[in-house]
């Protein structure tokens, strides 16, 4: 039997880069997405220090600009094609932290680089077996913060709060909410293939590069939340699941803490909203609504 490819993107740090260990050590070749060169490859230092035997791919892409993700997904769609792709990079960047592309980086890089990445694959995966897993956030937290479908790149940023130090976070709030909404509205056109889509939220987790931007308010909010959280391996442990365990064979468009099903809050479920930020970020992406 081939060896099963899996595709990590933001393998860098954090929970991705357990991730990347994790499937490594289960016998896969995994291909490690990073912005950064001398990044992946300290990534894939500590990993073998791990798993001497790891089979690992580098790619470099910066995934807040499409360009990049278009790039990518060429790169990726030659043979051997990923039998599973976790799509787990994400940033909190501030509002007017705006991509050459003319696109708010957070909304960039934690939704339209997922939606455009997955999309793209989708055609040269064809009839074959896949798993993709999309790694969200807590959904308990995020009911707070439903997605403006009339403001996705944060032109007006209206509801996103009064402290300045949580205005980021709120943003990079919505694309999160905005994972679980793709994920259902991507597994609703993916019916009838044998690709499957998941989210899953990994857990509070501490020793991430998640944070390191965050000031005011919101770095003493983290700083006190770590004395109490588990570590990458913890929040490795749900998309690691998903993206390899029988148990799961078949599972589509669900939402998934500590290998549970959860559900999410009603504005990320209502299909008409699915359907609008699809469209939308068909748009911005410049692709058809269509797949
Ligand atoms: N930590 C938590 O408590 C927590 C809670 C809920 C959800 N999550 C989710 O877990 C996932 C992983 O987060 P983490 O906590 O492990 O944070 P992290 O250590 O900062 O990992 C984020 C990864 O994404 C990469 N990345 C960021 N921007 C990128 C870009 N433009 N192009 C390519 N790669 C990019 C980072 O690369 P660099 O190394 O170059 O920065 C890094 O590898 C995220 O989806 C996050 O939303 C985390």
């Amino acid at each position: 039997m081939r060896e099963q490819r899996a595709v990590v993107t933001g393998a860098t740090s954090g929970i991705g880069e357990a991730i990347a260990r994790s499937l490594a050590a289960a016998g896969m070749t995994v291909v490690m997405v990073g912005r950064s060169g001398q990044r992946l490859d300290d990534a894939r230092e500590r990993i073998l220090a791990a798993v001497p035997d790891a089979n690992l791919h580098l790619e470099r892409a910066d995934l807040s600009l499409l360009g990049e993700v278009r790039e990518l997904a060429g790169r990726l769609s030659r043979d051997p094609l990923p039998d599973i792709v976790v799509s787990n990079a994400a940033v909190v960047a501030e509002l007017d932290d705006i991509t050459p592309e003319g696109i708010q980086r957070t909304l960039a890089t934690n939704h339209l680089a997922p939606y455009l990445l997955l999309r793209l694959l989708i055609g040269p995966v064809g009839s074959r077996p896949a798993r993709f897993v999309v790694v969200g956030a807590s959904p308990r937290g995020l009911t707070r913060v439903p997605v403006d479908l009339a403001d996705l790149n944060y032109q007006t940023g209206h509801g996103l709060g009064p402290l300045p130090s949580f205005r980021p976070f709120a943003a990079y709030g919505r694309t999160k909410n905005m994972n679980a909404m793709f994920v259902y509205a991507l597994a609703r056109r993916l019916d009838g293939t044998r690709i499957t889509v998941n989210g899953a939220h990994p857990g509070i987790i501490k020793g991430t590069g998640l944070g390191r931007d965050s000031r005011g308010a919101l770095k003493l909010f983290g700083a006190a939340l770590s004395l109490f959280t588990p570590g990458p391996d913890a929040g490795a442990d749900t998309p690691v699941w998903l993206a390899t365990s029988p148990e799961v064979d078949g599972a589509t468009g669900r939402f998934f803490v500590n290998r549970k099903q959860v559900p999410t809050a009603p504005h990320t479920t209502d299909v008409h909203r699915c359907d609008r930020l699809w469209n939308e970020s068909a748009r911005l992406v410049g692709l058809p609504p269509e797949l």
